[in-house]
């Protein structure tokens, strides 16, 4: 494993661009949690101890110490932890946490990094915030209803869609976009049924020009993720839903660097005969327990 090229991708915009956005933006969220010290001692000495073995499993050697230490260095100034954090680790968390209760209704996804809150509300059938230039895209006409496990809708629920744009930029963590572009709120009518257009998301790439980049080329990754749609369905009562939907068949479903897909997560749109993909997503909620 080496980075030589430490000092060489300084002042690229794009990792260190998305990556401070980022870091910036989950830096006035309110982070807290009530571990005790207990807890917080088994797990110091559980995860001790597995750097330990993996250490000793591996007979990591003093180069390859230094060169991790200047590595996690380099993530902080590239403010790339949460890009880092949710490829890697979300996943797992996003599990154990849906794991631990006995919930029915549709599957959680990892959230990522460019979720923003309080994104514009659309008026029912109408359309995502997009430039001209973003209208090149497949138009994507996406609607379903949202209902409760038993399948009674759900009206007045809310979904918060956000997703990047065709070169894999997402407004407000790459320069020169609309502030809401590709972000939005949809509110259900009085049976729960949504719709709304949007365009058909492409495969998106991580940013690979920083230390995330260089981690994944050090053991021979790839930095992709499925195209993808990011949501959150919300309703008094029940169990906010953070999810993101793919496209059958698309590239890197089976392999998403994120380790994110589900196969519920899936759509399969079809053509009609305007040109647009349409598919329909139920989405059932589980009551708050
Ligand atoms: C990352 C970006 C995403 O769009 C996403 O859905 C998950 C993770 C990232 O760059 O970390
Ligand atoms: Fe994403």
């Amino acid at each position: 494993m080496s980075f030589e090229n430490l000092a060489g991708v300084q002042g690229d915009p794009s990792a260190k661009g998305s990556g401070n956005a980022a870091t910036d933006k989950f830096k006035h969220e309110a982070v807290k949690s009530d571990t005790s010290k207990e807890r917080a001692n088994a797990i110091y000495t559980d995860l001790l101890a597995a750097i330990a073995e993996v250490a000793h499993k591996h007979q990591i050697t003093y180069d390859e110490y230094r060169v991790l230490k200047n590595w996690m260095i380099q993530v902080g100034e590239y403010g790339e932890w949460p890009l880092w954090l949710d490829v890697f680790v979300e996943h797992e968390i996003e599990k154990i946490n849906y794991d631990r209760h006995n919930y029915t209704g549709t599957k959680g996804s990892i959230e990522g990094p460019y979720y923003v809150e309080n994104a514009p509300e659309l008026p029912w059938n109408g359309e995502m915030p997009m430039r001209e230039q973003d209208k090149a895209a497949t138009p994507l006409i996406f609607k379903g209803q949202v209902t409760d496990v038993d399948g009674n809708g759900l009206a007045g629920a809310t979904i918060e869609l956000w997703h990047a744009d065709e070169e894999g930029y997402y407004s407000q963590f790459a320069p020169g976009i609309p502030e809401w572009n590709l972000r939005g709120t949809i509110v259900t009518n009085e049976n729960g049924e949504y719709e709304i257009k949007t365009l058909q998301p492409a495969p998106y790439q991580i940013p690979s020009d920083g230390p995330t980049g260089w981690f994944i080329d050090s053991y021979g990754g790839h930095p992709w993720r499925p195209a993808h749609l990011h949501l959150k369905v919300k309703n008094p009562g029940y169990r906010e839903i953070t999810t993101q939907l793919y496209f059958q068949g698309g590239d890197y479903t089976d392999n998403d660097v994120a380790t994110a897909v589900k196969p519920e997560l899936l759509l399969d749109p079809q053509t009609d005969d305007q040109g647009n993909n349409v598919v329909n997503y139920g989405f059932a909620l589980d009551k708050e327990d």
